[in-house]
């Protein structure tokens, strides 16, 4: 195993604590001074336009944390990730979301620990294309005939983000008349929802879990399968016979999983399950078979697109030096504000509706990636990790929590992204409302930078305390990520972004982003507790003060 580089120790970290010492941000001067600063920090990254120059960087700066790109190892770990070695050290793992947007027939073919990754890739691309053009065409038809109108993605965490965020954000690219939906936390209100208005008739239920030993989607699977047997016997489509309902089962359930032994145990054909594999974590998942609900809605075309989208921005990483390697900057700044300059979250504010799910697919992402506290060879980690992602679509936000990123005591870096053509183009009394919308994503970020000063807010005649109040410091970084529009391939390059942005971070700070046992103790712990909750006394014995009265609370208001 490769150790570690402690980014603490690195000349390149002296030297940005030694900026830190002497760090008075100031982007009025910045801009005043350097007529070419936008130029100089504007960039491409295949259709995305990413234009850093509000952000609380000198030439120096960049400079320096470049340097620790370089010195950390950044660039050699990428390409030993693309290649499949196993750098994820806690599950032997390689780490191999880059492979599955990889074009056919892409040269030389990738095989790692003897497999051919590219034909596995694509064998399951083609059955998923074949299958949701069924589905699509209405080929594939209900236990009674009738074409599918809904598909439910049964799935939690990487097996529910990425499908519910790409539904929202391509759904003007709905074309086949079905409409998915998505079903993942436990609380039954969820599946009662989701289904209470559906016809078992021309539901299709898709079981998407990569270990298929997830609590929720088991629970979940299990009573959709209850709901769909209880419908089809309720209007007499089927009798309640074992072989009706396994008949039913095969018409109206498909499963993706890595698992393909525990999909048989649950009573779903094998040939109705489409596969991914180990070395493809959760979170990284969208672009695997994991997807499907995404093509039966979308088309495989519009798929294909998105992943060609996503590649687009591996090659840029691959091949892209440091100093201008988008997804890398954007992690270097990362580090800047949160191991210098004290930043301990990071807005995401999308000027799109349908990106309404983003920022809580990026939590995943980024949160479970890089909440760490240890290194990826077990050693503690040397300084500050993972930041809190959040965000909301604006302009939602700006009447919100706006507030206090533009006046509130905490640095709070944002990325904006925004896209020059909407998908609904709708004017108010001949005003295009889109460019209204594009008007506050620059007002935005220009107060956030450029602020108010005292002066310039007397100077419109306000006096006394008001004037402070009224006072915007400025010099709150941001990025402003531009497209011609939401594509699908936009849409597959904006998550790559972050993806990689996340593998610079994780990186630097020496971890492993790749697994995830901090998710571990409270799934084991709900099994221990769920005895207590049905009252069994040796259960409720042995927990806690606390967890026992609120167990006691629980049992005494259930009605
Ligand atoms: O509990 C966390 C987690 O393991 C995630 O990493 C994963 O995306 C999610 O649960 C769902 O897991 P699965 O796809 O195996 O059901």
């Amino acid at each position: 195993m490769t150790a570690p580089i402690d980014p603490t120790g690195t000349p390149a970290w002296a030297a940005l604590d030694a900026h830190r010492a002497s760090f008075d941000p100031d982007l009025r001067g910045w801009f005043a001074a350097d007529g070419d600063r936008v130029d100089k920090l504007s960039f491409t990254l295949a259709d995305l336009h990413v234009d850093l120059s509000k952000n609380l960087v000198t030439d120096e700066i960049l400079a320096s944390l470049v340097e620790l790109a370089e010195q950390t190892g950044v660039a050699e770990r990428y390409a030993a990730m693309r290649v499949g070695e196993h750098i994820n050290t806690t599950e032997d793992r390689a780490v191999l979301h880059t492979a599955l947007r990889r074009p056919a027939g892409a040269e030389p073919a990738l095989v790692v620990d003897g497999q051919d990754i590219d034909a596995d890739v694509q064998e399951v691309l083609s059955r998923m294309s074949a299958f949701a053009d069924r589905v699509r065409g209405g080929e594939w038809k209900g236990v009674t005939g009738k074409k599918v109108t809904h598909v439910v993605n049964i799935g939690i965490g990487g097996s529910d983000l990425g499908p519910v965020m790409i539904s929202a954000a391509l759904e003007p690219y709905a074309d086949a008349g079905i409409q998915a939906r998505f079903v993942s936390n436990i609380d039954p209100t969820d599946i009662a929802q989701k289904t209470k208005d559906l016809d078992p008739e021309t539901t299709l239920f898709i079981v998407a879990s990569k270990t298929f030993t997830t609590l929720e989607t088991l629970t979940n699977a299990r009573l959709a399968r209850d709901w769909l047997w209880a419908g089809l016997e309720a209007s007499g489509a089927i009798d309640g016979s074992d072989a009706a309902k396994t008949d039913a089962v095969a018409h109206h359930f498909v499963a993706v999983s890595t698992a393909l032994a525990k999909v048989a145990e649950f009573g779903i054909d094998t040939d109705n399950a489409f596969g991914f594999w180990d070395w493809v974590g959760g979170r990284y998942s969208v672009d695997s078979a994991i997807g499907l609900s995404l093509m039966i809605e979308f088309g495989p075309e519009v798929f294909r697109e998105l992943l060609a989208g996503f590649h687009a921005v591996d090659e840029h990483v691959g091949s892209t030096p440091l100093a201008q390697n988008v997804p890398v900057l954007m992690g270097l700044l990362n580090i800047w504000y949160v191991n210098f300059l004290g930043a301990q979250s990071h807005a995401v504010l999308p000027y799109a509706q349908q990106l309404s799910r983003f920022a809580a697919y990026l939590q995943q992402l980024t949160m479970e990636s890089n909440g760490k506290s240890v290194r990826w060879d077990g050693s503690p980690v040397t300084t500050d990790t993972g930041e809190v992602f959040w965000g909301e679509p604006g302009t939602n936000g700006q009447h919100a929590f706006y507030q206090l990123i533009h006046q509130g005591t905490r640095l709070i870096p944002a990325d904006f992204i925004a896209f020059a053509n909407p998908a609904y183009p709708l004017e108010d009394g001949g005003r295009d409302v889109h460019g209204l919308f594009l008007s506050n994503f620059l007002a935005q970020t220009k107060a956030l930078a450029f602020g108010k000063t005292a002066e310039e807010v007397e100077a419109e005649g306000t006096t006394g305390p008001l004037v402070a109040a009224r006072t915007f410091a400025g010099n709150r970084p941001t990025t402003s990520i531009f497209a011609p529009a939401l594509t699908p391939r936009v849409l597959g390059e904006l998550v790559a972004l972050y993806e990689h942005i996340t593998f610079t971070q994780g990186v630097i700070w020496g971890i492993n982003s790749f697994d995830q046992w901090g998710v571990e103790l409270g799934k084991q712990l709900a099994l221990q507790i769920a005895p207590a909750i049905e009252g069994d006394t040796g259960a409720i014995a042995a927990q806690d003060a606390s967890t026992r009265a609120l167990l006691d609370y629980y049992r005494t208001h259930r009605a």
